[in-house]
């Protein structure tokens, strides 16, 4: 299953990989943690996409096509993924079109900018395991640790109030075209975003048939 999850941010995509993986048994493919890695590392990657992710701004496109590309080559990827805030332009999902990456099936989760706001504004994110908290929806067992392997949880610096404004309208005006390119693909399924988290993933499970 080669899947794409489609979605403003805090929509619960990474929330829903994380069921995915295991159901389909498949890696995610977030191109967002990715990029994270690389800026806590410091790499050429991380120091070109920094300013961009910090300011909710989109990497350029030659950056992500680039990493993505050399993802893909992975052993793990020989029997799908999961890709996770990728493609986010046009050109990057004409880019995998291009590289031959056939795509079976586009879920589009779908959620209003309020509750948006109130998602990002309540995530906490471990920085070591990538476990994605809520403080009202999704707690840790012990306040700020993260119940998988004990780090301090973290708040995204995207996450800030001003930072999440922009993303919304980097969504709107440059990933939600995406939509329709899928829809015209035949490869779209569609759900919406404002379930409990354990009711959308019964709702996302329904809509790709799983
Ligand atoms: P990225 O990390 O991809 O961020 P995003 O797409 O903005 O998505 P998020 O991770 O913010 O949200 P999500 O949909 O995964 O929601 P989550 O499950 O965490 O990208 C970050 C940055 O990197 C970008 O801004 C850009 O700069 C750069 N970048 C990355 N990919 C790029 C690309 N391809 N091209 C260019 N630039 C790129 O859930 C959010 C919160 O809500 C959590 O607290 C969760 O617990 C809670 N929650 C989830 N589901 C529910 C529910 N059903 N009910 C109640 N609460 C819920």
């Amino acid at each position: 299953m080669r899947l794409i999850l489609l979605g403003p941010p805090g929509a619960g995509k990474g929330t829903q990989a994380e069921v995915l993986v295991e159901k389909l048994n498949v890696p995610q493919i977030s191109t967002g943690d990715i990029l994270r890695a690389a800026v806590k590392k410091g790499t050429p990657v991380g120091l070109k996409a920094k300013a961009f992710m910090d300011a909710g701004d989109l990497v350029p496109d030659d950056v992500i096509i680039g990493v993505v590309k050399e993802r893909l080559t992975a052993d793990d990827c020989k029997n799908g993924y999961i890709f996770d805030g990728m493609p986010r332009t046009i050109a990057q999902a004409e880019a995998i079109d291009e590289q031959g990456v056939v795509i079976d099936m586009v879920l589009s989760i779908e959620v209003p900018d309020d509750i948006i706001i109130k998602r990002l504004g309540g995530r906490r994110t471990c920085p070591e395991c990538g476990i994605i908290y809520h403080i009202e929806t999704k707690k840790p067992a012990k306040e700020g640790i993260c119940d998988g392997c004990g780090a301090a949880l973290i708040i995204r610096k995207d996450d800030e109030a001003e930072t999440i404004l922009n993303r919304l309208e980097t969504y709107h005006k440059e990933t939600e075209p995406l939509i329709d390119y899928y829809r015209k693909q035949g490869k779209l399924r569609e759900v919406g975003g404002e379930f409990n988290i354990a009711s959308q993933t019964a709702e996302v499970f329904k809509v790709l048939g799983l």
